[in-house]
């Protein structure tokens, strides 16, 4: 059983919109309505947890993928903070679904177009002890080393950026949500390296890239 958590609590600040960034139309509806739509049309997901700030909350009722799935999706209001929502989230998801073989699907909804395909590459994942994370290797870099200003050319993609989706067992999903105090470093997937949880990177097929600012939909 996996039962998705979709943080959509943020202001978009850097997006720089009226409104919070998930509730921008963006060719006839909300950038939020493009995962959700992908996660409630899913049979390999049997629940939704979504996260939202009070504005994005007031919108909902607008929205006619919400309609559809009624059952499927369960609102919940998020934090101040990324991490304050995500636990939020993930404590909800923890009480809603008590199986133990169940599992936890991280998505924020900054990143609305991840195919179904890159979805269910993640969810066929067979070790049932294992964290996955989606991450994108980054080639033809430069890392620049401070403390000699020795700069090193990186091409052959050792260098990874961490997205989402990414999935958690119960067991680390119980472990994350008991984590508060420790500092996230680099996000979800720093904390579960943090923690020694060794997680097992999910190539990104492209679909998995970040809206930030206005300009990263010109790419869409
Ligand atoms: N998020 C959240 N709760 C917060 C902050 C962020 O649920 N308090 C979510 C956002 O809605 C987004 C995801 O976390 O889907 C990734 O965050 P980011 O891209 O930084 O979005 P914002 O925080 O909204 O944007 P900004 O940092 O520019 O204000
Ligand atoms: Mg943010």
């Amino acid at each position: 059983l996996t039962i998705a958590i979709l943080l959509a609590a943020g202001v978009g600040a850097r997006f720089s919109s009226e409104s919070p960034k998930q509730l921008f139309e963006y060719k006839g509806k909300p950038l939020l309505a493009y995962s959700l739509e992908t996660l409630c049309q899913m049979t390999q997901i049997e629940k939704v947890v979504l996260v939202v700030d009070p504005e994005t909350e007031g919108k909902l009722s607008e929205m006619e993928i919400l309609q559809l799935h009624t059952h499927k999706v369960h609102i919940v209001r998020g934090g101040r903070t990324r991490t304050d929502s995500m636990l939020i989230g993930i404590k909800f998801a923890l009480s809603a679904e008590k199986q133990i073989k169940s599992r936890f699907l991280v998505h924020d909804s900054a990143r609305p177009f991840v195919s179904k395909e890159h979805f269910i590459k993640i969810l066929s994942q067979k070790e049932t002890d294992q964290a996955y994370v989606t991450s994108s290797r980054i080639y033809d870099a430069y890392a620049l080393q401070k403390s000699t200003g020795e700069i090193r050319n990186i091409t052959e993609g050792e260098l990874v950026v961490f997205q989402t989706p990414i999935l958690l067992t119960r067991e680390i999903a119980e472990k994350v949500s008991t984590e508060l105090s420790l500092e996230l470093r680099s996000g979800l997937a720093g904390l579960l390296i943090d923690l020694g949880f060794k997680p097992a990177l999910i190539e990104s097929d492209g679909t998995t890239g970040k809206i930030t600012v206005k300009k990263d939909l010109n790419s869409w």
